[in-house]
């Protein structure tokens, strides 16, 4: 939540910060602003709204400055407008302050502050922090990274900042705990820029170094120093960037969350490309050769994460039980967390994240790290903190995903965490050689089958969307492998239109929803061919009992249920354990279009953020 960036150097800073903030809008996009130093002075222009906003107000203003920060702010402390938008000046208005993440003792911090004679202008808790910086600097009479470092050990929280200060005005100072922050080297190295992933930097350097948890970097005069906060020298690992700048930009299409969903052919084949031998039978990630001997003695699985990934983590249940023959549970990271769970050292705890940076799935991480259990990362973002706090991992591969709504990295998830229980089903010897081969060719297929569910549904879901996207409520049906499919159309849904809806298991509706259907409820039944769809059927003719409208996603030549649904969207056969992968392609469309009818920001759904660093 929240995105920043800064720049130093030789250049003019305003246009890096602005397409920087454009770039890490999908964290937040509630209010924004840029702080700029020009002949020893700060100058901060902030706005309620977007980016976008923030530029048409900056017209004829001067906005030259070769150094500055910019941020774009989803909402914790104080509700979202101009004067809790940052950057925050400190008292004196010599400082000025970015911040992602949540301060835990501001109040606290603040009590004392306000005794000291301080004023506060806005709800923030960014603001105490740059209050007390000063403080620091003022009593100590030290320099500003010794008064950051300072501030940021009676700190408590996750954070990652970046100040600048007019006294000190060719330099910059960031640190993080908790929230990202990776530093980009120039060319020439006479220039730095930072942001809190490395999509805004992208396109001027590859040369990159992301600071770790507890680091505080100051750049000046054209060095890069970092220290971590208990004031220890420490050489920052520089790396480069494998990240495509056409990755990052919508290549035609309308909106991110499109050209992600029509992306997912490739996705899901990046996903799997050199992992898997169908020929010599082989699955081929590290972690599985070095777990080798972890895998065959599993008792147990747990599975945390939150979202659209916790969905996948459903999938996942059943892939691991179905193949592996190990029990799953799949927690929301959120409520295992404080909840005292049950853990032995002998567990493999999965954490999904599309990010790698959401709070709660790093906390219940950690909260499994300290019992002993091994824990393993299923993560998109290359380099995100879960991804480095963990045993082992396997990335998704699915490349950058902008639109806040997941669709692209779901798919991928779900395809890694298949191979992952195949890997585990064949080391343990619970799937048969022939089992395992077909479905191998399978997944090798699944390509070619979702461009096929691409080209071929778009219409009928257009169609669809024009009949219902009036309605306010929707209920999404599936049983075994659909029920999470179930689920995550209805979360999309709930996302991008503001419409409600609810995923259900087909069989449970009776015990409930089934209450809520009338001629007003569109239902959405996943009823693809497998051993319980005669089941689903009866569900589906239950709903129209009831006078539902049905809206169907079946297998390819289905008679049964086309002569019952309102709408039928047909997709390819396929194993019953790959069918989430094809299934959830109409409704990621289904929602789509629907909230495109209704004029909804789809890329940018109000309240939410894409990457959720607080709890
Ligand atoms: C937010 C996003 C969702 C995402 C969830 C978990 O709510 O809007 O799309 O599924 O966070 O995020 P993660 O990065 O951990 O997968």
């Amino acid at each position: 939540m929240c995105g920043i960036v800064a720049y130093i150097g030789p250049n003019q800073a305003y246009d890096f910060l602005i397409k920087g903030l454009k770039r890490l809008e999908y964290r937040g996009y509630d209010s924004a602003g840029i702080a700029l130093i020009e002949n020893n002075e700060i100058k901060v222009f902030k706005e309620h709204g977007k980016v976008q906003d923030l530029v048409d107000n900056l017209k004829g203003k001067n906005l030259s400055g070769n150094i500055g920060i910019g941020h774009t702010r989803w909402a914790t402390h104080g509700e979202p407008n101009q004067k809790n938008a940052h950057p925050h000046l400190s008292g004196s208005g010599n400082l000025a302050v970015i911040h992602n993440g949540i301060i835990e003792n501001y109040a606290t911090l603040k009590e004392v502050l306000i005794k000291n004679g301080h004023t506060f202008k806005s709800d923030t808790d960014t603001e105490v922090l740059v209050h007390l910086i000063e403080e620091i600097k003022t009593n100590e009479k030290c320099s500003l990274f010794e008064a950051v470092r300072l501030a940021l050990n009676e700190v408590v929280g996750a954070y990652a900042i970046v100040i600048l200060s007019n006294s000190d005005p060719d330099t910059i100072i960031a640190a993080r705990k908790g929230s990202p922050l990776v530093v980009g080297i120039g060319k020439n190295k006479d220039e730095f820029f930072m942001a809190s992933d490395a999509t805004p930097i992208v396109e001027y350097t590859r040369t990159v170094t992301y600071l770790e948890d507890n680091e505080i970097a100051e750049i000046r005069d054209g060095q890069l120093n970092v220290k971590t906060i208990e004031n220890r020298e420490k050489t920052p690992y520089i790396q480069n960037l494998e990240l495509s700048l056409e990755a990052i930009e919508k290549g035609g299409f309308e909106h991110f969350m499109l050209k992600e969903i029509y992306e997912q052919p490739k996705s899901i084949l990046d996903s799997f490309r050199g992992r898997i031998d169908s020929q010599n039978l082989k699955i081929e990630m590290r972690s599985l050769n070095e777990f080798e001997n972890k895998i065959k003695s599993l008792k147990r699985i747990i599975i945390v994460a939150c979202g659209t990934s916790w969905h996948a983590g459903l999938v996942a249940e059943y892939l691991f039980e179905d193949y592996a023959r190990i029990p799953v549970e799949v927690e929301y990271a959120s409520e295992f967390r404080y909840r005292n769970p049950i853990l032995y050292p002998e567990d493999l705890v999965i954490a999904i994240s599309q990010s790698g940076e959401t709070a709660d799935t790093m906390a219940a991480l950690e909260l499994a790290k300290k019992s002993g259990a091994t824990i393993f990362g299923v993560c998109n973002v290359v380099g995100s903190s879960i991804p480095r706090i963990t045993d082992a991992g396997a990335y998704t591969h699915a490349g950058p995903e902008i639109g806040v709504a997941s669709t692209k990295a779901f798919t991928a998830q779900v395809t890694v965490l298949t191979l992952l229980a195949l890997g585990f089903a064949q080391r343990r010897g619970t799937i048969s050689d022939s089992k395992l081969r077909n479905i191998l060719h399978e997944i090798e297929r699944v390509p070619s089958k979702v461009e096929k569910v691409l080209n071929s549904c778009e219409n009928i879901v257009i169609q669809i969307s024009k009949e219902f996207y009036k309605s306010s409520n929707f209920l999404y049906l599936g049983r075994g492998y659909n029920f999470p499919v179930a689920l995550e159309g209805a979360l999309k849904l709930k996302e991008i239109s503001y419409i409600h809806a609810e995923g259900y298991p087909a069989a449970e509706m009776k015990h409930g929803p089934i209450a809520l259907i009338d001629e007003q409820m569109p239902v959405v039944v996943i009823a693809t061919q497998n051993e319980i769809y005669e089941k689903v059927l009866s569900n589906i003719q239950e709903v129209k009992a009831r006078k539902g409208k049905i809206i169907a996603i079946v297998t390819e030549n289905d008679e049964k249920v086309k002569n019952l649904a309102e709408f039928c969207i047909e997709i390819p056969e396929t194993e019953d354990s790959l069918i989430p992968l094809l299934s959830t392609i109409p409704l990621q469309l289904l929602s789509y279009h629907i909230a495109i009818l209704r004029g909804c920001n789809v890329d940018q759904p109000r309240n939410l953020a894409k990457s959720v660093t607080v709890e």
